[in-house]
C-alpha cells in the first residue's frame, strides 16, 4: 500500500507540474481562458474532473480501503466544506489541500452533487 501511495502522490505531483510549465509567463498578465475551452461543468465534465480523484478514491469514489476515506455516497455539504477546509488550510492534510485549490467554487459543487449520488 505504501508504495502504490507514494507512485500515486508522483503521479499527482508530475500531472500539477505539467500545467505549470505549459503557462510559463510570457506576459505580466494571464490570458483568459481560450475560448476553445471545454467547460469543466458539463456531464462529460464533471465525470473527467471526478476521475481524477479515482486513482486514490477509487472508481466513482469507491474507496479500496485503507488510509484514503471513499467518497461515494458522501453528503454533499459535508464534501463542499471539507474540500473548503483542504483549500483554505483548515483541515490538516497530506494531498487535498494541494488539490482542493485547482477547483473552482462551481467544480467543487459539481464533484459534491457527482459523488453523493454514487453508490457505496
Ligand atoms: C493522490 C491521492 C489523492 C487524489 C488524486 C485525491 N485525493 Fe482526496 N484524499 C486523499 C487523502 C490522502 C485524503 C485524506 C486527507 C489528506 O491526507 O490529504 C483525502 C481526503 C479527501 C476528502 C475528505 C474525505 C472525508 O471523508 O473527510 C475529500 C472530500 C476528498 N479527498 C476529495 C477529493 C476529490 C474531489 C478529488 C479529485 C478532484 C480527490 N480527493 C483526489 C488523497 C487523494
Amino acid at each position: 500500500m505504501k508504495n502504490v501511495l507514494r507512485c500515486m502522490l508522483l503521479a499527482g505531483f508530475t500531472a500539477s507540474a505539467v500545467p505549470a510549465i505549459a503557462q510559463a509567463p510570457a506576459a505580466p498578465a494571464a490570458p483568459p481562458a481560450p475560448a476553445f475551452a471545454a467547460s469543466n461543468l458539463t456531464p462529460n465534465g464533471i465525470r473527467a474532473m471526478a476521475a481524477t480523484c479515482a486513482a486514490c478514491h477509487g472508481t466513482n469514489g469507491n474507496s479500496a480501503g485503507g488510509a484514503i476515506p471513499g467518497l461515494a455516497g458522501t453528503n454533499k455539504e459535508y464534501f463542499v466544506n471539507q474540500m473548503k477546509a483542504f483549500r483554505e488550510g483548515k483541515r490538516e492534510a497530506t494531498i487535498m489541500h494541494q488539490l482542493a485549490k485547482g477547483y473552482s467554487e462551481a467544480e467543487t459543487n459539481a464533484l459534491g452533487d457527482f459523488f453523493a449520488a454514487q453508490k457505496k
